[in-house]
């Protein structure tokens, strides 16, 4: 583990390195243990560098048993071997020399999953960020690009498939029950795109013709017998690799592409050039096992790798600061995607329920960042909804101001001027400005102040006149480190929709630019006038949530219902209907906080319901208007002095009075929605499936007896169903009987099924109340808890803390205590795991002060204790600052 030095990098203190490097030979002689790893690496001098600068190459827990220049021996007195770094001295002025360098590393006590490591027997390597520096001394940086050559040498019995970058070269058997392979990769690239798989594993083969009429061989592997649930993958692979032709005129370019998937893994997958290595989560499906989130988050990822071939690995990142160059923006694309294969308004409205309960908190909180950083101290805690949700909508507003052609026309030249290089945030934006004509300085304030700028905005009416004023106002809020805030370019698509639902057109504006449904606000007060509107309109603002701000404008109910019947957005009439409850949620926490039994506004419940049972509407999109703003949604919006409880409770009263009042509705949808046939996971049936399965929990609400879950439990043909069904009973009846029977019985059904078992532990670790603290003990002790598998970490312990608003944060702490001591426990073996629980607690400063002064006391026990890693030390020190 690397501790934690409290060194912090400045995005101003970036400096080209001194040497270039050429060319990277690599030859790997695995073993489980003692692994040997001889690393040729071929530079020259930068031109102008001193010829005295040293040579430093990054390393990390390295153990190094031989170091050659040009085939000799070097001396002692010319290098310095240190725990993080290796400084060579007295190389030649100019030419070329080979710097040979032998390390030898132990894979299976590996326990960080950075760098080479073992999982069930497989080797596989995690690079990004800086996991190749545990493999070998090497200028462990993005903007350090080189064709890479990889020979792997391995018992032939344990490790029959040998897998590196590129194109496979050829291999043989050794005679010594040992083979070998090489691959070569013809596309300079930083060494976080370095990856490495050997082992004993299934493979799922396919083509694909690219639309130069290449044959491109695809393969997946996954564990022996696991086959038939990557279909789907392979499916969505190919449709990625067609969309990215087709909407980005991008094609593959090597002759095979590989994904392997393991069961430990850090993060969701990897974009490993020519060979993506995945969390076997966003892999493995099929009806019995996957719900229908997970064929949609395995759609999803596939895409995000695959497009990152170009985005990210053609076009590269030149220091880690600027990390959204490549995930904001491919996260857009893989948005995108998404939005063409599916729905793309239901699509919309997950994307910014999404946004708003993840990066919104984030952004409000003491971790809040701007998306492109200028500092940080692990980079690892910097892979964040910032820089990927917000970097992603930042790159969706470039689309909404420039438009679809000048925004394609900036995207071709971006990938035009800049293939083969890495680059900054500034290049991505000149490229939009270049080609579109348009200055995007004040734009690019979206990349470097943090914070949700809030929107205020009045309107008003004059009959008269048939004029219609918008005031507006932007406040950037203080957020660490950025004090004072300089106004943004916020680009709001709005509508004036008249009281026959018909949509109005000024026939002029003054005060601010307006172009087709975008105002352009960038002053921090503007006063924009629309001529010509012949009577009263109802405001909607923020179409398809075009800026990601916090407005306030203040509507009338009536207004919303107009908005929410009328508007040609369907994500608009989606956020109308949710601003219909967020009030009726927030009364309702208030009441319960002083025990009063919450009113509910029956107008408010009718124009849900008609909404939920209106057939024109698809039934996805209904079914993302029955899913009420979410607990932690509840606190963003009250902000300060959070009651968990109080919000628990008041959300429980509105979806008992909805359930009551709409009882005939819900029956006829779980009447209705019924999916025929056999099982299939396009996001229609999909759709059916949530309306229903919402449907089904509202009537269980009304009536507040256990039958109908059980029924549907029994039911069930699928995962999406079953595990609804559990939920809603474990959720619901936690004491109940029958509830100890139906987790039993899953348990005991799915129990060699590691990612159906993960849904079990989450399932019982988000039960709400007091009880969920020591039922999450209990099952830590269970058989099947294991402490190094980090899916199974998360389902546990990350989805008690991140997802158990009521069951974690207690009013005595010891929900927090409970996480310290966990936290510190996990950090030595895997300091990235640990950090990213811990940022569960983000939000502890909006908690009410009892709680607030638990979590506080929770968070100096972390800070206090010895031998922190940097993940974990950064973390907590930004979150008591
Ligand atoms: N680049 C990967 C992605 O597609 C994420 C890798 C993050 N790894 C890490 N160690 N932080 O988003
Ligand atoms: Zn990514």
């Amino acid at each position: 583990m690397r501790t934690d030095t409290g060194e912090i990098i400045h995005l101003e203190n970036y400096q080209p390195t001194d040497f270039i490097l050429e060319r990277v030979d690599l030859t790997f002689e695995l073993d489980p243990t003692e692994t040997k790893v001889e690393a040729r690496l071929i530079f020259h001098r930068r031109e102008n560098v001193d010829v005295n600068a040293p040579l430093v190459l990054d390393g990390d827990e390295l153990k190094m048993t031989g170091l050659l220049l040009d085939q000799e021996t070097i001396e002692p007195a010319h290098y310095d071997a240190a725990e993080s770094s290796l400084t060579i001295r007295n190389l030649p002025a100019s030419a070329p020399f080979e710097i040979t360098i032998t390390t030898e590393i132990n894979p299976e006590a590996n326990t960080t999953l950075m760098g080479l490591y073992r999982t069930k027997n497989i080797y596989c390597t995690q690079c990004e960020a800086e996991g190749f520096r545990r493999i070998t001394y090497f200028p462990d940086r993005p903007d350090v690009l080189a064709v890479y050559t990889v020979n792997i040498i391995a018992e032939k019995a344990t490790a029959p498939l040998l897998l590196s970058n590129g194109n496979f070269l050829g291999g043989a058997g050794m005679g010594d029950g040992r083979h070998f392979a090489a691959w070569f990769d013809p596309h300079p690239k930083p060494s976080y795109l370095f990856a490495l798989v050997a082992g004993d594993l299934g493979v799922v083969e396919d083509t694909f013709t690219t639309m130069s009429g290449r044959d491109i061989a695809l393969k997946i592997y996954v564990e022996h017998g696991k086959e038939p649930r990557a279909a789907y993958a392979m499916d969505a692979l190919k449709r990625s690799m067609k969309w990215d032709e087709d909407v980005f005129g991008r094609e593959y370019d090597l002759d095979i592409f590989m994904i392997v998937a393991v069961s430990d893994f850090n993060m969701g997958a990897m974009e490993n050039k020519g060979l993506n290595v995945f969390n076997d989560k966003y892999v493995l499906a099929d009806s019995e096992t996957a719900t229908d989130a997970d064929y949609a988050n395995i759609e999803a990822i596939i895409a995000h790798e695959y497009f990152h071939n170009w985005t990210g690995n053609r076009i590269t990142c030149r220091d880690w600061f600027q990390l959204c160059l490549k995930e904001g923006l491919t996260v857009y694309r893989d948005h995108e995607f998404s939005a063409d294969m599916r729905s793309r308004a239901v699509k919309r409205i997950a994307e910014v329920r999404h946004l708003k309960s993840e990066q919104f908190p984030e952004d409000a909180g003491p971790l809040a960042h701007p998306v492109r950083p200028t500092k940080y101290r692990e980079i690892n805690n910097f892979y964040t909804t910032t820089v990927y949700e917000k970097g992603s909508e930042v790159t969706r507003m470039i689309a909404t101001l420039l438009g679809a052609d000048l925004f394609k026309k900036g995207m071709d030249l971006y990938f035009v001027r800049h293939d083969g290089q890495a680059v900054t945030i500034e290049d991505f934006v000149r490229c939009f400005e270049d080609a579109s004509g348009r200055n995007l300085t004040q734009f690019a304030l979206w990349y470097h102040q943090a914070g949700t700028p809030l929107v205020s905005v009045s309107v008003e009416y004059d009959t008269a006149k048939q004029s219609l004023t918008m005031a507006l106002e932007q406040m950037v809020p203080a957020t660490p480190g950025q004090p004072d805030k300089e106004p943004m370019h916020i680009p709001l698509r709005f509508g004036l929709l008249l009281p026959n639902g018909s949509e109005a057109t000024a026939t002029s504006v003054a005060g601010g630019e307006v172009t087709g449904d975008v105002l352009h606000l960038v002053e921090r007060k503007q006063t924009v006038v629309f001529e010509g509107i012949s009577s009263r309109p109802v405001v909607s603002f923020n179409r398809g949530f075009s800026t990601p701000i916090n407005l306030h404008f203040e509507q009338s109910a009536t207004d919303r219902a107009h908005i929410a019947r009328h508007e040609s957005d369907l994500f608009a009439r989606w956020q109308a209907l949710n601003d219909l409850a967020t009030p009726n949620l927030v009364a309702a926490t208030e009441s319960a906080r002083k025990g009063e039994p919450a009113s509910v506004d029956p107008s408010q419940v009718e124009t849900l319901l008609a909404a939920a049972a209106d057939e024109t509407l698809e039934p996805a999109f209904r079914a993302q208007v029955l899913a009420l703003p979410s607990e932690a949604d509840i606190a963003r919006e009250i902000g300060s002095n959070n009651d968990p409880d109080a919000i628990h409770s008041g959300r429980q009263q509105v979806m008992t009075a909805i359930a009551k009042a709409g009882r005939d509705v819900f029956a006829r949808l779980v009447e209705n929605m019924a999916v025929s046939g056999s099982f299939s996971p396009d996001a229609a049936s999909a759709g059916r499936r949530a309306l229903r399965n919402s449907a089904l929990s509202y009537l269980v609400y009304a009536e507040n007896q256990a039958e109908r879950a059980i029924k549907a439990f029994r039911d069930a043909n699928n995962m999406t169903d079953l595990s609804q069904a559990l939920t809603i009973l474990a959720h619901r009846f936690p004491h109940d009987v029958s509830t100890t029977e139906a987790l039993d019985e899953f348990k005991i059904r799915f129990e060699d099924n590691a990612l159906v078992i993960d849904k079990w532990f989450g399932i019982q670790a988000t039960i709400p109340g007091d009880g969920a603290l020591q039922r999450v003990k209990a099952l830590m002790d269970d058989p099947l808890f294991n402490a190094s598998n980090p899916n199974r970490v998360r389902s546990l312990l990350g989805t008690y803390a991140f997802a158990n608003p009521t069951g974690f944060n207690r009013p005595d702490g010891e929900g927090y205590r409970f996480l310290a001591k966990n936290i510190l426990a996990m950090d030595p073996k895997n300091p990235q795991l640990a950090a990213r629980i811990l940022t569960s607690m983000r939000s502890w400063r909006s908690l009410e002060s009892q709680r607030a002064d638990h979590a506080r006391n929770a968070l100096r026990d972390i800070a206090g204790a010895s031998k922190l890693s940097a993940d974990v030390s950064d973390i907590v020190e930004r979150m008591l600052k």
